[in-house]
């Protein structure tokens, strides 16, 4: 099938904006801007072989809105007037090349390592501890809520300020919208917690502040668990999850990206395989800011767990699709789907089948920067094996591949 026949390089409009084709990149934290925040050229010098391939939409890695919501070192920021000069360099490179940049905005809420942040506590909608970084967070206050409001209105100005064409509220990975929304995560009784709508309301407030800042044309889309994965525990359900999308676009959301899991869901996030991963971890990654028992647990069980992840979370493309076929049913705006995508004919026919109007990729278009190109040209590049040695080192090392067969083919 020649490009002009596939699906995957016709048009898609998210809003008012036209995009050039259907595969995105999307966010992974860079860990390549200063430690205070600001965009460098190490970060610029990771997007400049994505965007030069042609790759029509570029999300950024979660920038944070506010210091209290930084998860871990070398983070990017949006959270302060000061930082548009460094993003407005970020949005003028993807535009040279005719690319979309949004901007990732995002607090995380209790999946922080607060003292490696410097921080004296994290916060969440309620006191529940996170089990893998082991932060026990502190309840937001309703007035710190509206902050945290303002912060994120304040964080989508700063990106359309400086030229980007569109912001991406995450929701999902039990960050702290995901923590509001989610049950196990709030235990509110007031307005912000205990029923459906009450624990949509701050996702709801944040949606609507950046609305009114930003103006109804500025293109706002929503990353979103298809499945909290949280066995055992109270996530939400398949039919809230695809009710937070409905109702955020009957509020004007212009598209929807759709992933799985908190933290403490285990792997279904980045199925694929660990070894590399509790390696890479321990001796590269953030591992030894782990607290005792975790650290103590990975190092003693590591290989064990490795090996019972493989089991459970092989890694397989398109493996959020059933979650994102349920969105294009109940939805009009455009589904883009993210998850274990490679090769161009697992892209083509999750669009072709109905199951969602786009894909987004992560782990592949880190192992190869010009996968856009390579999938429109029918040229094999570098082929991204998901050994997760990349995200064990997210928030410690550069975002690059770390995986050397690969690397060097
Ligand atoms: C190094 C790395 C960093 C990531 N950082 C983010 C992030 O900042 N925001 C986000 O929504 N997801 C993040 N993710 C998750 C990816 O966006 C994506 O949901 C997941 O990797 C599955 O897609 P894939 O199979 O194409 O890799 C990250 C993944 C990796 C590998």
């Amino acid at each position: 099938m020649s490009p002009d026949q596939r699906l995957l390089f016709s048009p898609l409009s998210i809003g008012k904006l036209t995009l050039k084709g259907r595969l995105y990149k999307t966010a992974t934290s860079e860990t390549r801007a200063s430690e205070d925040g600001f965009v460098t050229d190490e970060l610029l010098a990771f997007y400049e072989p994505i965007a030069a391939a042609g790759t029509p939409l570029i999300v950024t890695g979660n920038l944070y809105v506010t210091v209290a919501g930084k998860s871990t070192y070398r983070m990017c920021g949006a959270d302060n007037p000061d930082k548009i000069p460094g993003l407005a360099r970020w949005a003028d490179l993807v535009h040279s090349h005719n690319g979309a940049l949004f901007g990732q905005i995002n607090h995380c809420g209790r999946q922080v390592m607060a003292r490696a942040m410097g921080l004296t506590s994290a916060v969440s909608a309620s006191d529940v501890r996170e089990k893998v970084m082991g932060t026990k967070p502190r309840p937001l206050s309703t007035s710190e809520i509206k902050d945290t409001v303002a912060a994120y209105a304040q964080s989508a100005e700063i990106c359309q300020k400086a030229g980007f064409d569109g912001v991406q509220l995450h929701a999902g990975h039990g960050y702290l919208v995901n923590q509001f929304l989610t049950p196990y995560t709030n235990r509110r009784t007031d307005a912000y917690g205990g029923s459906f709508m009450k624990r949509l309301r701050f996702l709801l407030e944040i949606y609507w502040a950046v609305r009114e800042r930003c103006g109804a044309d500025f293109p706002v889309i929503l990353k979103l668990n298809g499945a909290d994965a949280l066995p055992g525990r109270h996530g939400l359900s398949g039919p809230e999850l695809t009710n937070v999308a409905r109702i955020l676009e009957s509020e004007g959301l212009d598209a929807v990206e759709i992933t799985v899991g908190h933290y403490e869901s285990g792997f279904p996030m980045i199925r694929g395989t660990f070894d590399e991963f509790f390696k890479g971890l321990m001796e590269e990654g953030i591992g030894g800011q782990l607290p005792w028992l975790q650290r103590t647990g990975v190092k003693a069980f590591g290989p064990a767990m490795a090996a019972g992840f493989n089991l459970l979370w092989p890694p397989r493309e398109g493996f959020n699709l059933a979650h994102a076929a349920r969105f294009k049913k109940a939805l009009n705006i455009p589904v883009i789907c993210v998850g274990g995508f490679l090769s161009g004919d697992a892209m083509e026919d999750a669009i072709r089948s109905g199951r969602c109007d786009a894909v987004s990729s992560a782990r592949a278009m880190i192992a190869d920067p010009q996968l856009f190109r390579h999938v429109r040209e029918g040229v094999k590049g570098p082929q991204c094996d998901f050994c997760n040695a990349c995200i064990a080192r997210a928030g410690r090392l550069p975002v690059d591949c770390y995986n050397k067969k690969v690397k060097e083919g």
